[in-house]
């Protein structure tokens, strides 16, 4: 049927359908970006994107909308990936963990145990070569990367306290998606499963799994520590997360809007960056405070029987994530490996 638009119809579609309109040239109508994912506002992600949103609209004067959809209400883990390929979301954040799906493996080599000795080490690598040589690796699935989001580093749980390699024995432990973490967790003998976010505190509160690693950020707003007894400040692995796009939509977006979309995320990054370590010592903080759960530090001699005991991950991970990566690790944080 060839239905003529009128201008009622016209709007109505636009509402429906407004960045197909507004490319069609109805330039009332805002090009909207769905930015989706998975954890709360009130962590570094959840500001990091709520900034972006704000200078977004800001610098563009209203003509691009960001609506922002927090703690997995549009997709879960691997669906948000398949949706951005479909373009039915147009921006996420996931973490760089869960990039195997769109056979980006490379992406898993940021998730190697004691792989950056600091904030300041992490936030180098993904500056330098490293961070950049990954974003190729998502050109050919139609997916460009636009930014790294720090979420520091993680704690590891159960309702043990885990303090030796050996208390990990049997312990069934929820990860999110990288081969390495699988990996690093059964050199320590414990069973790893891969869970979305949104299922992670359910599973703990029934058993489902014994325990899970996460970000102190991250344990405070799901409130996975309310439902495990111990919690281990090892910070053994980092948590960072790759600002991706659908190549498509966001190269075809016209040129008077683009440089203020870029440098709206170059200015929310800096800010997401600059908050995470300060958001996850204060979640931290307001953990020890709940008095719900009995946080653990390692002693020298207990976090170096950790590394030795996780350390085959390193030869193990040439055959998943390739030499190429981790020669570049190595160059740019001076390790040996
Ligand atoms: C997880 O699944 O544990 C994390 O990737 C959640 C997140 O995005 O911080």
């Amino acid at each position: 049927m060839n239905r003529k638009i009128t201008r009622r119809s016209a709007v109505a579609l636009a509402a429906a359908a407004p960045v197909a309109l507004a490319t069609r040239g109805f330039a009332q109508s805002p090009i909207v970006i769905k930015l989706s994912h998975v954890v709360a506002n009130d962590t570094p992600k959840g500001k990091g994107s709520l900034k972006f949103k704000e200078l977004a609209e800001k610098y563009t004067g209203g003509k691009v909308r960001v609506e922002v959809y927090p703690n997995s209400t549009l997709y879960k883990d691997k669906e948000e990936i398949e949706a951005l390929q479909l373009g039915s979301v147009q921006m996420l954040a996931p973490s760089t963990a869960k990039f195997a799906p769109l056979g980006a493996k490379e992406f898993e080599a940021l998730d190697l145990p004691w792989l950056f000795k600091d904030d300041l080490a992490y936030a180098n690598a993904m500056k330098g070569s490293v961070g950049q040589w990954l974003f190729t690796k998502l050109e050919s699935k139609g997916i460009s990367g636009l930014a790294y989001w720090d979420n520091g580093f993680h704690m590891v749980s159960a309702n043990r306290p885990l303090l030796a390699p050996a208390d990990f024995q049997g312990l069934k432990i929820r990860i999110s998606g990288s081969k390495i973490a699988d990996q690093y967790f059964r050199e320590l003998g414990s069973i790893p499963q891969i869970m979305a976010f949104s299922e992670v505190y359910q599973a703990l509160q029934t058993g489902v799994v014994d325990g899970c690693e996460n970000t102190a950020s991250n344990y405070l707003t799901q409130k996975f520590h309310e439902v495990q007894k111990h919690i281990t400040v090892s910070y053994h692995a980092h948590l960072q997360y790759a600002v991706i796009v659908n190549s498509k939509f966001w190269n075809g977006l016209p040129a008077d809007i683009r440089p203020q979309l870029d440098k709206a995320m170059a200015e929310a990054s800096d800010y997401t960056n600059s908050i995470a370590r300060q958001e996850n010592e204060d979640s931290l903080a307001a953990i020890k405070a709940s008095g719900k759960t009995t946080l653990h530090d390692l002693s020298d001699d207990q976090r170096k029987a950790w590394r030795v005991a996780m350390a085959p991950t390193y030869k193990w991970a040439k055959g998943r994530v390739g030499q190429e990566v981790l020669d570049l690790l190595v160059k740019e944080l001076n390790l040996q490996i």
